[in-house]
């Protein structure tokens, strides 16, 4: 995309990577991603917010060039990570009188990990501010979305909030404003978004929303995905994402070597239904785990369905539960399930990687061979429980 205005002085120039498919060797992007850099002209200064991943450096010089930018005085690094920041050492090169503006962890982050001299730096504290002659900047620190060195900034006079990676989404778009899209598209990817990289930060998460409530912002322009220009949308949903709110629905993660396993995941989640209760199947080997990280948000119920083999867990189901370990979501109870040929500590070792996140754990429904009446019978005890305790939880 091509520079576009955001407000008179204010410009989004930063590069839309319609083509990437994976975060971090980690997180799949079905939607794309961008690396949103913004410019802003003050009357004596010229800033730059942040900067975009290496390879698409050029985009981002591009887009300068073409806004007739000669001079950067400042820019402004509100996260470490790299595909913010690693562009700042080249960006130092071509504007060798810019100074990089950030909090002391940032700072050093920098240091760290792209060997930014130290007295590039402009070290600025929580609610510090920086002029540009007509505008003002002020700094907020805005920590563990989604690591510890990350800040906000609010420009007083156009009242946006540019947040990093707070409020973003991995969702590639030529066009700026979130109203073009609509957020009816944005929502589920801001969803995945904070279900892959939020949910384990929500406390924070919180403190950083009330943290911004005496702010008059009009807008907010997060580091990824389109600037919301209703910032309600996002808003709420983040207040309600980061909320203790759960909702009655139980995710059912499973993987099946010979169908045994899936008769059983299958059954147990008509028997759910029947009950009224919204259930969620993955195929652990076919479907796309962000979307899994999504559904993790608002579950009260997580049943891993695997069979057993070499003596435990087939690697998926691991994966699966270290998944829902790490992201810490805030569901209440936990089941096992899967069929085995002669015996081994599967639930053991899944009961193991799941206890950090204090959830009941609901009797397992481990059964020997091909799923007979009693053992479907047995799976229909389980969502009488299932539906019982999400009940209570409701009350
Ligand atoms: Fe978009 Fe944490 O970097």
């Amino acid at each position: 995309m091509a520079a576009s205005q955001i407000t008179q002085d204010v410009f989004f120039v930063g590069a839309v990577d319609y083509k990437r498919r994976l975060f971090d060797e980690l997180i799949p992007l079905p939607e794309g991603t961008s690396y949103n850099s913004y410019l802003v002209k003050g009357s004596d200064k010229t800033v730059l917010i942040d900067s975009v991943d290496p390879p698409m450096i050029d985009t981002l010089l591009e887009n300068l060039s073409g806004l007739g930018v000669k001079k950067i005085d400042y820019i402004i690094s509100q996260h470490g990570e790299q595909d913010h920041s690693g562009s700042i050492p080249e960006l130092i090169n071509r504007f060798p009188q810019a100074q990089v503006v950030t909090n002391k962890k940032c700072m050093n982050t920098l240091i760290d990990h792209l060997r930014v001299s130290e007295d590039k730096f402009i070290v600025v504290e929580d609610g510090g501010e920086l002029s540009l002659g007509n505008k003002t900047f002020k700094f907020i620190l805005t920590p563990w979305v989604h690591w510890p060195e990350t800040m906000s900034t609010y420009l007083m006079e156009d009242k946006i909030l540019f947040s990093c990676d707070f409020f973003g989404s991995h969702y590639a778009t030529d066009r700026i404003m979130a109203s073009e899209t609509g957020w009816d598209k944005i929502e589920p990817a801001a969803k995945r978004y904070f279900g892959e990289i939020m949910l384990p930060f929500i406390t924070s998460i919180r403190k950083n929303i009330e943290k911004l409530k005496n702010y008059d912002i009009e807008f907010i322009a997060p580091s990824h995905g389109p600037v919301h220009d209703d910032i309600s949308f996002i808003m709420d949903s983040y207040k309600e994402w980061s909320s203790d709110k759960l909702i009655s629905k139980v995710i059912i993660p499973y993987v099946s070597m010979h169908g045994s396993t899936e008769i059983m995941a299958r059954h147990l989640k008509s028997s759910l239904e029947k009950k009224g209760i919204e259930v969620l199947l993955f195929h652990l080997t076919e479907d796309d785990l962000g979307d899994l990280a999504a559904a993790l948000i608002d579950a009260a119920t997580i049943v891993i369905a695997t069979p057993t083999v070499l003596a435990g867990p087939h690697p998926q189901a691991i994966y699966a539960a270290y998944l829902a370990k790490v992201l810490r979501p805030k569901v209440r109870f936990i089941s096992i399930i899967g069929s085995y040929g002669w015996g081994g500590k599967t639930v053991e070792i899944l009961a193991d990687i799941v206890s950090t996140l204090k959830a009941e754990i609901l009797d397992p429904v481990v059964i020997k061979g091909h799923p007979k009446d009693e053992d479907l019978k047995a799976l229909e005890d389980l969502a009488d429980k299932i539906s019982l305790k999400h009940s209570e939880m409701i009350k």
